[in-house]
């Protein structure tokens, strides 16, 4: 059992639930993952997803270690067949294989390079751990999806919401940096879980993957797109039809306050970090009405629920080991 996106999820209702259950009694299982043990790996800095993945481990009684490889770990080759006589030191094959030895769990963190496309998009980090790892793997934001993070999402609007079906609204913000498309595009594949009216906000050019985007509402006016929303959920991303690229940073699209006043009466969100007034005003977002702290609080559960369910799917194995995963997309 691995949580590599959002499709490794069979019933997002049922999840949530099970979530804001173990947010209630977060300390419930402390004796499922004794003597287990998380390996953390960071190909990429963070914040919330080392603290909050930690955490959510802590809870559930494992054991924790973290390696941040771009600094600590050698240099890794991916490719099969590759003649290592340059930059890296290490073949995928022995690393994730090794381990696998001292962890009963990987997570990992590898961000897309923004560079080439289909590179990013074979995700060749979580797919090479997939490949050679013989134990569970955990994505903790790959080149193309941040599934903890969307499950953090649902459980933050699932808290939130007022009516049974809200308006939903994904909008596009500028951003001095090329940023990835991974949150925005677990957000929308958790969207289309949803049962909600779900309208995506960009400018134009800046469409997602058609393959995930496939016929979700999206809207190039962005004062429409909030206009009755009840929750506005904002984030940069890079242009992905003209790969990695900046190709507008119109503050126009700067999430305000006279914006929110459109909106009905909608609770702001972001993954964070956030650039303060560059993707939103401070008004917005020191308002009452950003949900932002409690979203990220929320990633405990997210990442605790998932050790959870693996650790029981194990539990239940005959000899008592971890399967092995084996290569998924
Ligand atoms: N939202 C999120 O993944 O935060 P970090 O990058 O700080 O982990």
């Amino acid at each position: 059992m691995n949580y590599i996106s959002i499709q490794d999820i069979e019933s997002l209702k049922k999840w949530v639930k099970q979530a804001i259950k173990i947010k209630k009694k977060p300390l419930k299982n402390k004796k499922l993952g004794k003597n287990k043990t998380l390996g953390m790996l960071f190909f990429n800095s963070s914040l919330r997803t080392r603290l909050s993945t930690q955490k959510a481990a802590l809870n559930l009684g494992m054991n924790v270690m973290v390696m941040n490889f771009t600094s600590e770990g050698w240099t890794l080759e991916f490719e099969d067949g590759a003649i290592m006589n340059s930059g890296a030191s290490e073949h995928i094959k022995e690393a994730a294989a090794v381990i696998s030895q001292y962890c009963d769990i990987i997570a990992i963190r590898a961000f897309a390079g923004l560079v080439d496309k289909e590179k990013d998009n074979a995700e060749i980090v979580l797919n090479g751990f997939l490949k050679h790892a013989t134990v569970p793997i955990v994505n903790m934001e790959s080149a193309t999806g941040h599934p903890l993070q969307s499950l953090a999402d649902a459980i933050t609007m699932a808290e939130h919401k007022t009516k049974h079906k809200p308006k939903v609204v994904l909008s596009w913000a500028p951003h001095p940096k090329a940023l990835p498309q991974a949150v925005a595009n677990s957000f929308v594949e958790m969207m289309q879980l949803q049962d909600a009216e779900f309208v995506i906000a960009h400018p134009e050019g800046y469409e997602l993957n058609p393959e995930i985007t496939k016929n979700s509402t999206i809207e190039y006016d962005q004062n429409k797109a909030f206009e009755n929303a009840d929750f506005i959920y904002t984030k940069n991303w890079s242009n992905y039809k003209e790969y990695g690229k900046i190709t507008n940073s119109d503050s126009n699209w700067t999430v305000t306050a006279d914006k929110m006043k459109l909106t009905n009466n909608a609770k702001f969100m972001h993954c964070l970090p956030v650039r303060r007034n560059v993707i939103v005003s401070d008004e917005v977002l020191d308002s009452e009405n950003s949900i932002v702290i409690e979203q990220a609080n929320n990633r405990t559960y997210a990442a605790q629920l998932v050790l959870q369910k693996i650790l029981k799917f194990c539990a239940t194995t005959s000899n008592g080991k971890f399967p092995s995963t084996g290569k998924k997309k």
